[in-house]
Protein backbone atom coordinates (compact mmCIF):
# COMPACT_ATOMS: atom_id res chain seq x y z
CA UNK A 1 0.00 0.00 0.00
CA UNK A 2 0.93 3.72 -0.34
CA UNK A 3 0.04 7.06 0.15
CA UNK A 4 0.46 10.07 -2.31
CA UNK A 5 0.12 14.04 -2.10
CA UNK A 6 -1.75 15.82 -4.31
CA UNK A 7 -1.28 19.07 -3.97
CA UNK A 8 -0.49 21.14 -7.38
CA UNK A 9 0.61 24.20 -6.01
CA UNK A 10 3.23 22.79 -3.68
CA UNK A 11 6.34 21.26 -3.83
CA UNK A 12 6.42 18.18 -2.06
CA UNK A 13 10.00 17.38 -1.62
CA UNK A 14 10.41 18.54 1.73
CA UNK A 15 7.67 16.11 2.55
CA UNK A 16 8.72 13.15 1.00
CA UNK A 17 11.75 13.63 2.57
CA UNK A 18 10.73 14.19 6.09
CA UNK A 19 8.56 11.28 5.90
CA UNK A 20 11.02 8.96 4.75
CA UNK A 21 13.42 9.64 6.96
CA UNK A 22 11.10 8.67 9.63
CA UNK A 23 10.04 5.67 7.33
CA UNK A 24 12.41 4.80 4.63
CA UNK A 25 9.94 1.95 3.21
CA UNK A 26 7.03 4.10 3.33
CA UNK A 27 5.58 3.98 -0.76
CA UNK A 28 4.84 8.03 -1.09
CA UNK A 29 3.85 9.09 -4.77
CA UNK A 30 3.13 12.39 -6.07
CA UNK A 31 -0.06 13.17 -8.39
CA UNK A 32 -0.31 13.42 -11.41
CA UNK A 33 3.07 11.42 -11.46
CA UNK A 34 2.15 7.76 -12.71
CA UNK A 35 1.01 5.51 -9.51
CA UNK A 36 -1.42 2.71 -8.57
CA UNK A 37 -4.41 4.19 -8.11
CA UNK A 38 -6.39 1.31 -6.10
CA UNK A 39 -2.91 1.21 -3.96
CA UNK A 40 -3.29 4.55 -2.74
CA UNK A 41 -4.71 4.36 0.79
CA UNK A 42 -3.99 7.54 2.40
CA UNK A 43 -4.11 11.10 0.21
CA UNK A 44 -2.20 14.44 2.12
CA UNK A 45 -3.85 17.32 -0.11
CA UNK A 46 -3.72 21.22 -0.28
CA UNK A 47 -6.26 22.65 -3.23
CA UNK A 48 -6.43 19.22 -4.82
CA UNK A 49 -8.46 19.59 -8.25
CA UNK A 50 -11.86 18.54 -7.96
CA UNK A 51 -13.25 15.14 -8.22
CA UNK A 52 -9.94 13.78 -8.23
CA UNK A 53 -10.11 11.76 -4.80
CA UNK A 54 -12.91 9.72 -6.23
CA UNK A 55 -10.24 8.04 -7.98
CA UNK A 56 -8.70 6.17 -5.44
CA UNK A 57 -10.82 2.74 -4.78
CA UNK A 58 -8.86 1.98 -1.48
CA UNK A 59 -8.24 5.34 0.00
CA UNK A 60 -9.76 5.41 3.47
CA UNK A 61 -7.76 8.58 4.90
CA UNK A 62 -7.11 12.46 3.44
CA UNK A 63 -5.61 14.23 5.11
CA UNK A 64 -5.26 18.14 4.64
CA UNK A 65 -1.79 19.32 4.47
CA UNK A 66 -2.40 22.19 6.82
CA UNK A 67 -5.14 23.55 9.65
CA UNK A 68 -8.05 24.74 7.26
CA UNK A 69 -10.26 22.23 5.75
CA UNK A 70 -11.83 25.00 3.61
CA UNK A 71 -9.46 24.21 0.00
CA UNK A 72 -10.95 20.52 0.48
CA UNK A 73 -15.07 21.74 0.66
CA UNK A 74 -14.60 23.26 -2.28
CA UNK A 75 -14.71 20.36 -4.05
CA UNK A 76 -18.11 19.62 -4.82
CA UNK A 77 -17.46 16.05 -5.59
CA UNK A 78 -15.61 15.28 -2.29
CA UNK A 79 -16.58 11.95 -0.79
CA UNK A 80 -18.45 12.35 2.36
CA UNK A 81 -16.93 10.45 5.76
CA UNK A 82 -19.98 10.25 6.74
CA UNK A 83 -21.26 7.36 4.19
CA UNK A 84 -20.09 3.89 5.18
CA UNK A 85 -17.35 2.82 2.98
CA UNK A 86 -15.67 6.42 2.25
CA UNK A 87 -12.13 7.63 3.41
CA UNK A 88 -12.11 9.34 6.93
CA UNK A 89 -10.96 13.21 6.85
CA UNK A 90 -8.24 14.62 9.46
CA UNK A 91 -6.67 18.11 9.69
CA UNK A 92 -2.94 18.66 10.60
CA UNK A 93 -2.55 20.09 14.61
CA UNK A 94 0.55 20.59 15.38
CA UNK A 95 2.93 22.91 18.05
CA UNK A 96 4.90 24.40 15.80
CA UNK A 97 1.70 25.96 13.74
CA UNK A 98 0.26 27.15 16.41
CA UNK A 99 3.74 28.44 18.20
CA UNK A 100 4.15 30.73 15.10
CA UNK A 101 0.57 31.70 14.22
CA UNK A 102 1.15 33.22 17.98
CA UNK A 103 4.36 34.75 16.96
CA UNK A 104 3.02 36.39 13.60
CA UNK A 105 0.18 37.70 15.96
CA UNK A 106 2.71 38.83 18.58
CA UNK A 107 5.07 40.79 15.96
CA UNK A 108 1.29 41.88 14.02
CA UNK A 109 -0.08 43.44 16.94
CA UNK A 110 3.23 44.96 17.84
CA UNK A 111 4.16 46.57 14.83
CA UNK A 112 0.61 48.54 14.81
CA UNK A 113 0.98 49.14 18.89
CA UNK A 114 4.01 50.52 19.07
CA UNK A 115 3.13 52.32 15.97
CA UNK A 116 5.95 51.12 13.23
CA UNK A 117 3.09 51.67 11.36
CA UNK A 118 3.20 55.19 11.30
CA UNK A 119 7.13 55.96 11.83
CA UNK A 120 7.72 54.22 8.94
CA UNK A 121 5.57 56.33 6.75
CA UNK A 122 7.20 59.23 8.50
CA UNK A 123 11.01 57.50 7.41
CA UNK A 124 9.76 58.19 4.17
CA UNK A 125 9.56 62.46 4.75
CA UNK A 126 12.63 62.69 7.50
CA UNK A 127 10.11 63.02 9.47
CA UNK A 128 11.87 62.79 13.91
CA UNK A 129 8.48 63.61 15.58
CA UNK A 130 8.21 61.23 18.63
CA UNK A 131 4.44 60.43 18.94
CA UNK A 132 3.08 60.08 22.52
CA UNK A 133 3.76 56.68 24.01
CA UNK A 134 0.80 54.41 23.41
CA UNK A 135 -1.87 52.74 26.48
CA UNK A 136 -2.07 49.03 26.77
CA UNK A 137 -5.05 49.59 28.75
CA UNK A 138 -6.88 51.54 26.01
CA UNK A 139 -5.85 48.52 23.48
CA UNK A 140 -8.03 45.45 24.12
CA UNK A 141 -7.47 42.78 21.66
CA UNK A 142 -10.32 40.79 20.25
CA UNK A 143 -9.82 37.26 18.87
CA UNK A 144 -12.41 35.84 16.44
CA UNK A 145 -11.98 31.87 16.46
CA UNK A 146 -10.59 30.48 19.68
CA UNK A 147 -9.81 27.17 18.60
CA UNK A 148 -6.45 25.98 18.59
CA UNK A 149 -4.60 28.80 17.01
CA UNK A 150 -7.00 31.28 18.74
CA UNK A 151 -6.72 30.27 22.22
CA UNK A 152 -2.87 30.41 21.98
CA UNK A 153 -2.25 33.53 20.56
CA UNK A 154 -4.56 34.60 23.45
CA UNK A 155 -1.70 33.30 25.54
CA UNK A 156 0.71 35.06 24.16
CA UNK A 157 -0.77 38.19 23.73
CA UNK A 158 -2.10 38.58 27.14
CA UNK A 159 1.54 37.56 28.82
CA UNK A 160 2.79 40.27 26.72
CA UNK A 161 0.52 42.71 28.64
CA UNK A 162 -3.02 43.30 26.65
CA UNK A 163 -6.47 43.11 27.21
CA UNK A 164 -7.28 40.35 25.31
CA UNK A 165 -11.03 39.04 24.91
CA UNK A 166 -12.19 35.75 22.36
CA UNK A 167 -15.16 35.54 20.46
CA UNK A 168 -16.34 31.75 19.25
CA UNK A 169 -19.57 29.91 18.49
CA UNK A 170 -19.67 28.09 21.55
CA UNK A 171 -19.68 29.00 25.39
CA UNK A 172 -16.18 28.04 25.83
CA UNK A 173 -13.79 29.52 28.28
CA UNK A 174 -9.69 29.12 27.41
CA UNK A 175 -7.73 30.00 30.62
CA UNK A 176 -9.49 32.95 31.98
CA UNK A 177 -9.90 34.82 28.82
CA UNK A 178 -12.82 36.43 28.41
CA UNK A 179 -15.12 34.72 25.73
CA UNK A 180 -18.48 36.12 24.11
CA UNK A 181 -20.17 33.74 21.88
CA UNK A 182 -22.58 33.72 19.22
CA UNK A 183 -24.22 36.12 17.10
CA UNK A 184 -25.99 37.92 20.36
CA UNK A 185 -22.50 38.39 21.96
CA UNK A 186 -20.79 40.01 18.78
CA UNK A 187 -21.89 43.52 19.14
CA UNK A 188 -20.36 43.13 22.73
CA UNK A 189 -17.31 41.78 21.62
CA UNK A 190 -16.88 44.15 18.67
CA UNK A 191 -17.38 47.02 21.05
CA UNK A 192 -14.37 46.55 22.81
CA UNK A 193 -11.86 45.51 20.00
CA UNK A 194 -9.22 47.97 19.22
CA UNK A 195 -7.31 45.20 17.51
CA UNK A 196 -9.39 42.84 15.60
CA UNK A 197 -7.78 39.61 14.83
CA UNK A 198 -9.84 36.89 12.31
CA UNK A 199 -9.04 33.39 12.76
CA UNK A 200 -12.16 31.75 12.24
CA UNK A 201 -12.33 28.82 10.28
CA UNK A 202 -14.07 29.93 6.54
CA UNK A 203 -17.83 28.43 6.57
CA UNK A 204 -21.16 29.46 5.19
CA UNK A 205 -21.51 31.52 8.47
CA UNK A 206 -18.26 33.14 8.61
CA UNK A 207 -17.79 34.19 5.12
CA UNK A 208 -17.64 38.06 4.34
CA UNK A 209 -18.26 38.57 8.37
CA UNK A 210 -15.31 41.36 7.99
CA UNK A 211 -17.66 43.70 6.31
CA UNK A 212 -18.68 47.40 7.30
CA UNK A 213 -21.27 46.90 9.94
CA UNK A 214 -18.75 44.53 11.62
CA UNK A 215 -16.50 47.39 11.26
CA UNK A 216 -18.83 50.51 12.13
CA UNK A 217 -18.87 48.55 15.48
CA UNK A 218 -15.61 48.39 16.31
CA UNK A 219 -13.78 51.43 18.56
CA UNK A 220 -12.90 54.62 16.11
CA UNK A 221 -9.21 53.98 14.94
CA UNK A 222 -9.45 49.93 15.10
CA UNK A 223 -7.24 47.90 13.37
CA UNK A 224 -7.59 44.51 11.71
CA UNK A 225 -5.57 41.59 11.72
CA UNK A 226 -6.36 38.76 9.53
CA UNK A 227 -5.04 35.63 9.28
CA UNK A 228 -7.86 33.27 8.56
CA UNK A 229 -9.19 33.58 5.12
CA UNK A 230 -9.40 35.74 2.39
CA UNK A 231 -12.85 34.99 1.96
CA UNK A 232 -14.00 36.16 5.37
CA UNK A 233 -13.41 39.60 4.35
CA UNK A 234 -15.37 41.80 1.74
CA UNK A 235 -12.77 43.21 0.52
CA UNK A 236 -13.97 46.08 -0.96
CA UNK A 237 -15.71 47.03 2.73
CA UNK A 238 -12.02 47.61 4.13
CA UNK A 239 -11.02 50.17 1.81
CA UNK A 240 -14.11 52.05 2.47
CA UNK A 241 -13.61 51.81 6.24
CA UNK A 242 -10.07 52.69 5.99
CA UNK A 243 -10.41 55.41 3.71
CA UNK A 244 -14.02 57.11 5.84
CA UNK A 245 -10.99 57.12 8.57
CA UNK A 246 -13.12 54.43 10.97
CA UNK A 247 -10.52 51.78 10.70
CA UNK A 248 -6.59 52.92 10.87
CA UNK A 249 -5.31 49.98 8.99
CA UNK A 250 -4.74 46.52 8.62
CA UNK A 251 -2.72 43.70 8.52
CA UNK A 252 -3.73 40.91 6.04
CA UNK A 253 -1.95 37.48 5.35
CA UNK A 254 -4.52 36.03 3.67
CA UNK A 255 -6.70 36.95 0.60
CA UNK A 256 -9.73 36.53 -1.60
CA UNK A 257 -7.66 35.64 -4.40
CA UNK A 258 -3.83 34.29 -3.78
CA UNK A 259 -1.48 35.36 -4.85
CA UNK A 260 -2.66 39.13 -4.70
CA UNK A 261 -2.97 39.79 -8.07
CA UNK A 262 -0.31 42.59 -9.31
CA UNK A 263 -2.91 45.24 -10.11
CA UNK A 264 -4.73 44.81 -6.37
CA UNK A 265 -5.46 47.97 -4.53
CA UNK A 266 -4.16 46.66 -1.68
CA UNK A 267 -0.40 46.25 -2.57
CA UNK A 268 -0.32 50.22 -3.01
CA UNK A 269 -2.67 51.15 0.26
CA UNK A 270 -0.54 53.19 2.80
CA UNK A 271 -2.64 51.64 5.31
CA UNK A 272 -2.83 47.93 4.76
CA UNK A 273 0.59 45.41 5.40
CA UNK A 274 0.47 42.59 3.36
CA UNK A 275 2.43 39.02 4.20
CA UNK A 276 2.20 36.38 1.37
CA UNK A 277 -0.10 33.55 3.46
CA UNK A 278 3.07 33.12 6.04
CA UNK A 279 1.60 33.35 9.26
CA UNK A 280 2.08 29.55 9.90
CA UNK A 281 3.66 27.64 7.59
CA UNK A 282 3.37 23.43 8.13
CA UNK A 283 6.79 22.20 8.90
CA UNK A 284 7.04 18.73 6.78
CA UNK A 285 9.05 17.66 9.97
CA UNK A 286 6.98 18.83 12.49
CA UNK A 287 3.50 17.14 11.04
CA UNK A 288 5.58 13.96 9.66
CA UNK A 289 5.14 11.73 12.64
CA UNK A 290 1.48 12.70 13.36
CA UNK A 291 0.93 11.37 9.54
CA UNK A 292 2.58 8.42 10.33
CA UNK A 293 0.81 8.15 13.43
CA UNK A 294 -2.94 8.34 11.55
CA UNK A 295 -1.11 5.88 8.63
CA UNK A 296 -0.87 3.09 11.73
CA UNK A 297 -3.92 3.75 13.21
CA UNK A 298 -6.19 3.53 9.99
CA UNK A 299 -4.05 0.15 9.70
CA UNK A 300 -5.24 -0.98 12.62
CA UNK A 301 -8.36 0.19 12.86
CA UNK A 302 -8.19 2.69 15.60
CA UNK A 303 -9.42 5.89 15.75
CA UNK A 304 -7.95 8.48 13.71
CA UNK A 305 -6.48 11.91 14.90
CA UNK A 306 -7.54 15.36 14.32
CA UNK A 307 -10.82 14.00 12.67
CA UNK A 308 -12.69 16.87 11.51
CA UNK A 309 -16.22 17.84 11.22
CA UNK A 310 -17.33 18.34 7.95
CA UNK A 311 -21.05 19.37 8.75
CA UNK A 312 -19.41 22.28 11.32
CA UNK A 313 -16.81 22.79 8.05
CA UNK A 314 -13.84 22.52 10.30
C1 LIG B 1 -2.87 27.47 6.50
O1 LIG B 1 -3.49 28.36 6.02
C2 LIG B 1 -3.46 26.29 7.10
O2 LIG B 1 -4.67 26.06 7.00
O3 LIG B 1 -2.69 25.53 7.71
Amino acid sequence: MAITFICPQRDTTPWVKALNALDPQLDIRVWPHDHPKQAIELALTWAHPPGVLREYPNLSCICSMGAGIDHLLADPLLPDPSLPGNPEIVRLVDRELIRSMSEYLLLAVLYHFRQFDVYQTRKQHKDWHPLLPPEKEACTIGIMGMGQLGGAAAITLSAAGFNVCGWRNSPEKKQGIPSFHGRDQLDDFLSLSRILICLLPLTQKTRHILNLDTFSKLPPNAYLINVGRGGHLKEPDLLTALDAGHLSGACLDVFQTEPLPADHPFWQHPKIMVTPHISSQTDPISVAPQILENLARLRTGKPLLNRVNIKKEY
